[in-house]
């Protein structure tokens, strides 16, 4: 299947970055979100990534602008009648998940497959409330989506493998990698990174660590690019909540939620999209 014209459904954290990479690919994209400032903010994000390029001396200033032409930023559905892939990023809960699948089932056309950018919730139960549970699977990028390279293709209950199939032609044609996995809780990377990083949340707040000098071990060991709160800040806390609450009540105390982690969502403060989280960003 050839995607002509894809959508993104929310343009925060990763919606911004997965359209980018679209668009990069050359395939008109549509970026929606629920109010003009987040498209706008996703839009943002758009341009400052390419910006990069053009300073690095890798892309034209006006190849820049053309890009951008790329994606149209909505607030409405008004251009999905004729989109062939779309990818979900609204935040991570079953019901608000469920409500933008059920809209997308009635304005995009019957071919267009409807994929979910879900952490580690149930493509089965976004597949349910359409009429093409068929058509329906997940197609999780990471953090930072314009970077990082792999993509796992979920298979829920009623997913085809036509589907799957197109989903893994698509994450191809926009430059990723691939890997096809089952519906199981945190899918496969998930799943490995929380048992490791659940052991260091689990250490910290056993021993009362300090937070910055963990992350700077963490770092300087080479183990990982940065420590795990400071990602956690920028991966945004409230999404890592859900992911480790899910994984916890999937697997038991193999997983671990941070309780600090658990007060600072709570209080409103998401990390870097908030501008607080374990760490006060500028
Ligand atoms: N943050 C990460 O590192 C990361 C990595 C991989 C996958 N994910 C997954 O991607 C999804 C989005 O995460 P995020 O971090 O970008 O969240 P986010 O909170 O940064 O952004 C979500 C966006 O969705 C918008 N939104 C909410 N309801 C909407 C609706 N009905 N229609 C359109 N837009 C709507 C919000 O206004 C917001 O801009 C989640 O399922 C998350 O688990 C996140």
């Amino acid at each position: 299947m050839f995607v002509f014209k894809a959508a993104v459904v929310g343009a925060g954290t990763m919606g911004g970055e997965i359209a980018q990479t679209i668009a990069s690919a050359e395939i008109p994209v549509v970026l929606k979100d629920v109010e003009q400032q987040f498209v706008d903010q996703g839009l943002a994000k758009a341009r400052s990534l390419w910006q990069g390029r053009v300073d690095q001396g890798k892309l034209e200033a006006d190849e820049l602008e053309r890009k951008l032409g790329l994606i149209t930023g909505a607030t409405d559905y008004d251009g999905f009648g004729d989109v062939d892939f779309v990818v979900e990023a609204v935040p991570e809960r079953i019901e608000v998940k469920q409500t933008v699948f059920a809209e997308l089932d009635e304005v995009t056309p019957g071919h267009a497959i409807l994929a979910s950018n879900t952490s580690s919730l149930s493509i089965t139960e976004m597949g349910q409330v359409t009429s093409r549970a068929d058509k329906v699977v997940g197609f999780h990028f990471f953090y930072p989506a314009s970077v990082m390279r792999l993509i796992e293709v979920i298979e829920g209950d009623d997913t085809s493998l036509e589907t799957a199939q197109a989903a893994a032609g698509f994450a191809q044609a926009i430059r990723k990698l691939p890997i096809r996995c089952a519906e199981a809780p945190g899918f496969v990377v998930n799943r490995i990174l929380n048992s490791s990083v659940a052991e260091i949340w689990r250490y910290q707040e056993e021993t009362g660590g300090d937070i910055k000098q963990i992350d700077q071990a963490v770092a300087d060991a080479k183990a990982a690019p940065m420590g795990p709160f400071l990602l956690t800040d920028l991966l945004g806390l409230d999404t890592v909540l859900h992911v480790a609450e899910y994984l916890r009540e999937a697997y038991g105390d193999r997983f671990y939620v941070h309780r600090r982690m658990q007060e600072l969502v709570a209080g409103g403060d998401l990390g870097a999209k908030t501008g607080r989280g374990f760490y006060e960003h500028g």
